[in-house]
């Protein structure tokens, strides 16, 4: 536990708020037609950064959030510490305000679907979601595998593929997935199983409440080799136990 650390993770990106114009640009029409093509408007996230939701997401109080958080039974599915004991639950420990908060308003607002998570936000108000966000940003992330599973740093993380249009994962999420700014989550140490799930939903447009479409437009050009490669790199423990 690391209740000392409460400093709000929020540092405006300037590297990533271009990568995202870039991206944008780079995913316009003008593009010759993909099979399946992102459409950025459709069940877009509905939370705007206007200076009223910045200030209720700093003022998340993480003491309350630690209350509500028992309150609301988080720890059956995402552990005490917002480390899950399923693959397929995502650590929340570590994630920055500013995400967790923007993931919960998405999920109230059913612009992010699943069933456990849509009914307790839809019954919680925004304070009460800047506060739980606030608690599980005092913790951290497990440690990530990284090139020790997926032998090196895998070239999409690095160099990205121009040929594709794809940015390196770096850009944004850094080599060692931390994220950066307001939008950009911490991935390094994420479970394995819904890392895969969350590529595969934006690949599949299942998850579209990605700002500018920037993760789908990603997604959707890596194969599901690519995606299981990078899963083993920035995420926690193996999928299944190997010899
Ligand atoms: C019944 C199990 C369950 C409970 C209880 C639960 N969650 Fe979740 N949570 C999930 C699952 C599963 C996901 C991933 C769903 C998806 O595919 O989008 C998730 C996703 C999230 C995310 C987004 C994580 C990311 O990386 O994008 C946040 C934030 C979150 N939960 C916070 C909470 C908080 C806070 C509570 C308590 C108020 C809570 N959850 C209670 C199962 C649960
Ligand atoms: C231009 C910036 C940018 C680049 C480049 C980028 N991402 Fe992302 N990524 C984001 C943003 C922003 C989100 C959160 C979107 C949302 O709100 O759903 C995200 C979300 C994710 C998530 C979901 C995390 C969760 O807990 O649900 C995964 C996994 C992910 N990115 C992996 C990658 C990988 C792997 C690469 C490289 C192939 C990559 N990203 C490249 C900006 C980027």
């Amino acid at each position: 536990m690391n209740n000392d650390n409460q400093k709000p993770k929020i540092m405006a990106s300037g590297v990533a708020l271009l990568a995202f114009c870039v991206v944008a640009l780079a995913g316009s029409p003008a593009l010759p037609a993909k099979k399946k093509s992102t459409t950025i408007g459709a069940h877009a996230t509905t939370m705007k950064w206007t200076p009223e939701i910045m200030k209720t997401i700093m003022s998340g109080d993480p003491q309350r959030g630690k209350a509500l958080a028992k309150q609301h039974r988080c720890k059956k599915c995402h552990g005490t510490d917002g480390v899950s004991d399923e693959n397929d639950t995502p650590n929340i420990g570590g994630l920055s305000r500013a995400y967790a908060f923007k993931q919960m308003w998405d999920y109230k607002y059913r612009r992010r679907h699943d069933k456990s998570m849509r009914s307790r936000c839809e019954k919680i108000t925004h304070q009460d979601i800047a506060d739980l966000a606030a608690w599980f940003e005092t913790f951290k992330m497990e440690p990530m595998m990284g090139v020790a599973a997926s032998k090196s740093v895998p070239v999409l993380v690095e160099k990205g593929d121009m040929k594709r249009l794809l940015l390196p994962c770096k850009t944004c999420h850094n080599e060692k997935g931390k994220g950066r700014g307001l939008l950009v989550p911490a991935i390094g140490g994420q479970k394995r199983e819904h890392f895969i799930d969350m590529m595969t939903a934006y690949k599949e447009s299942d998850r579209t409440n990605d700002d500018y479409g920037v993760m789908r437009f990603i997604a959707e050009k890596l194969t599901d080799d690519e995606i299981e490669q990078l899963a083993l790199y920035y995420g926690s423990k193996p999928l299944e136990e190997e010899d």
